[in-house]
Formats: C-alpha cells, sequence, structure tokens
C-alpha cells in the first residue's frame, strides 16, 4: 500500500529519525502528492533530477511563501536572498560572492580556522565535560563566516539566536508564535546589519575588502545590489554559513560515537578524512529538505506533475537511497563513489561547499589528534525540526 506521509503533520519522531519513513516513502510513493497540492520527493534519481534543472524548475518563492509568511519580514528576506530566486538576480548575486570563495581565499581561512580550533580545544581540555554543540561545532563556523562579512567579534552572540528562528521559519510546521519570533528576528538582524554598512562607509575602503565591503563597494559604484538586497543576503549568508556547518560538525561528532569502529579506523589513517567528510555528509544530510516548483507540466518518476506544482526534494531521503548507495545505513568512512546531494547541485549548489568541508576536516582531524577516546556524556538532543537535521545539545567528556 502507498505511503501516507504528510510533511505539514510530521511529528518529533519523525525529526529524531526519519530514514525509515523516507525508506518506505521511497519503496511505496516515491512521488508523494500531499494534501496542499505539493509533492514530496524522496528518491536520489528524482531528485537530482529537479535539482539540477534550473530551466525546468524555479527557486523562486514570491508566490508560494506569500501564503506562509504574508507581506511580511520573513517573507522579505526569504523572497530577497540568492538561493530562492532564478536568474538574472541570482545569477548577478552568486558572481559577487565567487572572488571570496577562491581556493587562495580558503588557504587563508583555513589558518584563523585552525588556530580557532585550537584555542576552542584548549579551553575544552580544561573543562573536560563539554556540549560539542555551543562550545566547539558552533564557535567555528560562526567566527569563519563573521569574518568573511566582517561582524567584529563583539557584536556576534545574537547570530546564532537570529539564525535559528528566521531559518526555523522555513520548516514545514511553524507555530504562529514561532512565526512572530522570526519576523523579529529579521527586523533586529536588519537593523543590526544596516548599522554595520553605515559604519562601514563613514570609514575610507579597505585595502583588504571583506565581503561586505565588496558589495557596499559595487553599491557605491552604481552597478550593485540595493542596500536592502546586500542586507538580505547577508543575513542569509550569515545564517548558511554557520548554521549548517555547526550541525555538519555536531552530527559527525555523533556518528564517530555511534560507529566506534570506524573512528578507530579514521584515527589509524588519518588520510581517510576526506572520504569520511563526504560520508558523514551524506548520512546525515545537514539540510534535509529542499524545494522547487514545475514551471510547465512534466513528469517525475512515472508521475505526471501539472505546471506551478510545489516540490519538496527529499535530500536526505535521496541521500539513504539504496538504488545510488550499496548498503546506505551502513556507515562506512571510506565509501567512493559517494555522490551525495547534502550540498545540492546545479547552478544554486552551495557557494561555501569547500569552507564547510575544510572546516569540518580541521576540526575532527585536530579533535581526533588531541582527544581521541572522547566519549558520550549524555543523550543526543534534537529538535522538532525536518528540514534541517540539527543536534541542540550533544555532551561530550575528552579524556585524555
Ligand atoms: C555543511 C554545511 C553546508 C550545507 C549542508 C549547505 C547546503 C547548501 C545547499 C543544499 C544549498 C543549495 C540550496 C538549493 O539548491 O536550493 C546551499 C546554497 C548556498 N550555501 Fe550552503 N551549505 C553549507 C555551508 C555553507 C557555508 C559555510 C556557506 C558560506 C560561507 C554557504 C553558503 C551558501 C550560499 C551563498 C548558497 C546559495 C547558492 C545559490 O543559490 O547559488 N553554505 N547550501
Amino acid at each position: 500500500m502507498a505511503e501516507q506521509f504528510v510533511l505539514a503533520q510530521a511529528d518529533h519522531a519523525f525529526a529524531l529519525d526519519p530514514y525509515p519513513t523516507y525508506r518506505r516513502l521511497r519503496d511505496t510513493a516515491p512521488v508523494c502528492r500531499q494534501p496542499d497540492g505539493s509533492v514530496f520527493l524522496s528518491r536520489y534519481e528524482d531528485v537530482r533530477r529537479v535539482i539540477t534543472d534550473a530551466d525546468g524548475f524555479s527557486s523562486d518563492k514570491k508566490v508560494d511563501f506569500l501564503p506562509k509568511f504574508g507581506t511580511s519580514p520573513l517573507y522579505e528576506h526569504h523572497t530577497t536572498s540568492l538561493v530562492f530566486n532564478d536568474p538574472p538576480y541570482h545569477t548577478r548575486v552568486r558572481r559577487m560572492l565567487g572572488p571570496f570563495f577562491t581556493a587562495q581565499a580558503m588557504r587563508r581561512m583555513e589558518a584563523s580556522v585552525a588556530a580557532n580550533v585550537d584555542a576552542l580545544l584548549g579551553v575544552a581540555a580544561e573543562k573536560r565535560v563539554i556540549d560539542v554543540m555551543s562550545e566547539f561545532a558552533l564557535p567555528i563556523p560562526l567566527n569563519l563566516v563573521c569574518d568573511l562579512l566582517g561582524v567584529p567579534r563583539e557584536e556576534r552572540e545574537p547570530l546564532r539566536r537570529w539564525a535559528a528562528l528566521i531559518l526555523g521559519g522555513l520548516e514545514p510546521v511553524r507555530t504562529p508564535a514561532e512565526l512572530a519570533e522570526g519576523h523579529a528576528a529579521v527586523l533586529e538582524f536588519k537593523a543590526y546589519l544596516k548599522e554595520l554598512i553605515a559604519a562601514k562607509r563613514r570609514q575610507r575602503a579597505p585595502a583588504d575588502p571583506d565581503v561586505l565591503d565588496a558589495l557596499i563597494a559595487d553599491h557605491e559604484r552604481g552597478d550593485g545590489l540595493t542596500i536592502d538586497e546586500i542586507v538580505h543576503n547577508c543575513i542569509f549568508m550569515l545564517n548558511a554559513g554557520h548554521d549548517t556547518t555547526t550541525s555538519f560538525i555536531t552530527n559527525g561528532i555523533d556518528l564517530l560515537l555511534r560507529f566506534p569502529q570506524q573512528r578507530a579506523r579514521l584515527i589509524a589513517d588519518p588520510s581517510l578524512m576526506r572520504t569520511a567528510i563526504e560520508e558523514m555528509l551524506r548520512y546525515e544530510s545537514p539540510l534535509q529538505i529542499g524545494n522547487r516548483k514545475a514551471r510547465n507540466d512534466c513528469e517525475i518518476g512515472g508521475e505526471k506533475i501539472a505546471a506551478g506544482t510545489f516540490l519538496h526534494l527529499g535530500i536526505g531521503a535521496a541521500d539513504h537511497d539504496e538504488r545510488q548507495f550499496p548498503d546506505p545505513e551502513s556507515f562506512d568512512i571510506a565509501r567512493d563513489p559517494n555522490r551525495h546531494l547534502a550540498f545540492g547541485h546545479g547552478i544554486h549548489f552551495c557557494a561555501g561547499n569547500a569552507v564547510a568541508r575544510m572546516e569540518a576536516s580541521v576540526a575532527f582531524r585536530r579533535l581526533l589528534a588531541r582527544f581521541p577516546g572522547f566519549e558520550r556524556a549524555g543523550a543526543t538532543v534534537r529538535p522538532p525540526r525536518w528540514r534541517f537535521r540539527v543536534i541542540d545539545e550533544l555532551k561530550v567528556d575528552l579524556r585524555p
């Protein structure tokens, strides 16, 4: 019998372990119709095809987000960021970000990530038991992405809360109170960035511009984004740049605790780090559900899809598809090939993928070298979130 699955009614148990449901969906209802007319896709082949084909499937959310958000701060934010837009606006913004993600830029970032990781591990060694989410996995990408955008150290504290509330707004199930908090977070974040931009504009252009300086310079030359477009794309970068990477590193530590033989293998052979990182991304993809809209009538997985249909792309489901990944529930740090979809594909392929991979690789190398015998000191706490694979708390004992 076809699986009855309604994403908007998903419960906490599903957020804790969505994979058995995804498996049943792939087998019995790979193109799963939702009561609101949208469709949930769970097979790798279907998700990859849709995510790759920007001509056939739109990322623009101006129509679809209206019923959920109304004309509100969350609506303004999510419909202005590049990820939820199509060309030509998407292409313009993406081009402006390109120079900040080159190999040379990456090498510079790596040195500061290593210094940050060592400092965090130094503090952690004194405490011995730490929550690896808030005391290790979060500060690494938060500091990096704030450096990238020139957010001063002493002003970074509220960003985590703003990101959780703004990205939380994208979850399929949200209460009015949660949405109200999301709107307030957008307004606070906007006000903060507008002040930062004004302060930067009062100073002389720096010799070594950060992303925000470069966007301001383009704006002042008259060929850049408006100030509101700069603000919303920077909010997106700050959120996307740290929230997902925090989940990536925390889920990675959780996986090393759950699969001790794989951890021992990685410690014995650190050259497996590259494939281990990819396997962590596949096994617990930080962004579990993406979205697109069909531009034309089409067929997906043998089913007719009408133009205008909203598609939920089950990235987490696709990355466990046995049709693509042999023995998908086995966590194998040497898995190769491993063409997971954790960073998406096509024109919206994650701009920060190399940054996230570098951060995780530095973090795991140094953590395992210094504390190879770390042990669980509490349960893995996951909130009721479905779109993002979040861990709220994971206490670990860093036994010397
Ligand atoms: C493990 C960490 C990360 C994951 C899993 C992730 C995942 C993704 C995915 C799946 C997309 C494509 C969304 C779509 O097709 O609709 C995306 C886009 C994007 N990501 Fe990431 N991301 C991560 C880290 C980062 C970092 C560190 C940055 C920046 C420093 C970043 C910046 C972006 C940007 C700017 C886009 C929009 C690209 C576009 O629309 O052209 N991400 N990310």
